[in-house]
């Protein structure tokens, strides 16, 4: 009997068996945060970041912390979340010591069910106090030959957490000299912003590293030895197929191979899988693709009927400068991406748009 499991994998961090290529990429994050450098890795959405600096650091075999600042509510909430993961590396019983010397002492606890620790600052107390500290704490536990890898994903979002909070976190970091961070983003130009605009408290930080979509000959490999389980005859076609659709883009082209294969497996009669799979998962979003398309301006909706279509944005219907702002406000919101060319980041929205708006 056929092996059924499905052997892509989409949405989450990936690693092991669903994680392909990347090899310099991995390298030179293990290797670079033997320096005493910080690492700022920026790239669009669901290019793979998270998942590789997991793999790289993994690599190194040193103790690492990851914080994601989207699911952080306030400083105090961040510094809770920080102090969480350190406490998966460091025992409490072993810093307990450090921790009486808080100003603003939390409430620690062990989660019945998880078995981590659970930790929470009162209401209402100076975040900036408990950020100091935590990072002090932080700083204390590690020394110049056993540095801490702290990641701090979705980097961005930093700006939306407190006024000032980037020039009061740039301010502590630069005391510390026992921490390697690592600061992943996706919003482009807000990244570039924190960290090449003068004016930042980040300007220059670290080492900038942006990243691509995976390379087409290693993906094209991955995809077709997977796929040869289900379609022995159509694999490399297939992966070809799913390559050109998605201009490999790892997340859609492990979702697009994801639904062929399940297609393979509960409707194997299909005689045009590609175009099945295509079809149902445009329709798995279609709504939600309406509701987006209402609200865009007029100006964004011709722009992305323009890319959908790859018709050119040089007909005279709009001045270059206008198309230009509107690309950037589009690019920012992660609608367009910018490779060698602007595209649509979704080409599952962009079949949408060229299906009902074409
Ligand atoms: N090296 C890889 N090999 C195969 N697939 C990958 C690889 N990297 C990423 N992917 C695919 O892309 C998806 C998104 O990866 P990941 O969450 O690491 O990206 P991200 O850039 O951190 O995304 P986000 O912007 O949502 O934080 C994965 O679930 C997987 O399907
Ligand atoms: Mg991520």
């Amino acid at each position: 009997m056929r092996n059924t499991e499905n052997p892509f994998k989409f949405g989450t961090i990936v690693d092991e068996e669903y994680f392909t290529d990347r090899v310099k990429e991995v390298a030179f994050i293990s290797q670079f945060v033997n320096s005493a450098n910080h690492l700022v890795l920026i790239s669009p959405r669901r290019f793979g970041k998270s998942s590789l600096v997991a793999k790289a650091i993994r690599h190194t075999g040193r103790r690492h912390i990851t914080v994601n600042l989207q699911q952080a509510t306030s400083v105090s909430d961040l510094s809770a979340k920080l102090l969480r993961e350190f406490f998966k590396v460091h025992p409490l019983e072993r810093v307990r010591h450090l921790i009486t010397h808080f100003r603003i002492i939390p409430t620690i606890s062990t989660n019945a069910i998880t078995g981590s620790m659970d930790v929470a600052f009162q209401p209402g107390v100076d975040g900036s106090v408990i950020l100091e500290d935590v990072m002090s704490l932080i700083e204390k536990a590690h020394t110049e030959q056993e540095r801490l890898i702290v990641v701090l994903d979705e980097f961005q979002d930093i700006l939306d957490l407190a006024p000032k909070l980037d020039k009061k976190l740039r301010s502590i970091m630069q005391e510390q000299k026992h921490v390697n961070y690592i600061l992943l983003g996706s919003q482009e130009s807000m990244m570039t912003d924190i960290f090449e605009n003068k004016k930042s408290p980040f300007y220059h930080f670290g080492e900038m590293m942006r990243l691509g979509k995976l390379p087409r000959e290693e993906f094209f490999c991955y995809l077709s030895e997977r796929l040869k389980g289900c379609f022995p005859e159509t694999s490399e076609l297939l992966a070809n197929q799913i390559l050109d659709y998605t201009a490999c883009h790892p997340y859609y082209s492990q979702q697009l191979a994801a639904n062929i294969w399940q297609i393979g497996v509960l409707q194997p009669d299909t005689a045009d899988p590609m175009r099945a799979a295509i079809n149902n998962i445009v329709t798995t979003h279609s709504l939600d693709y309406e509701r987006l398309w209402m609200n865009f301006k007029r100006t964004n909706k011709w722009i992305m009927q323009r890319l959908s279509s790859r018709k050119p944005l040089q007909s005279g219907e709009y001045r270059t400068s206008t198309i230009y702002s509107a690309l950037k406000r589009l690019q920012k919101d992660g609608y367009v991406i910018y490779s060698d060319r602007y595209e649509m980041e979704d080409p599952f929205f962009c079949e949408w748009i060229v299906t009902n708006n074409g």
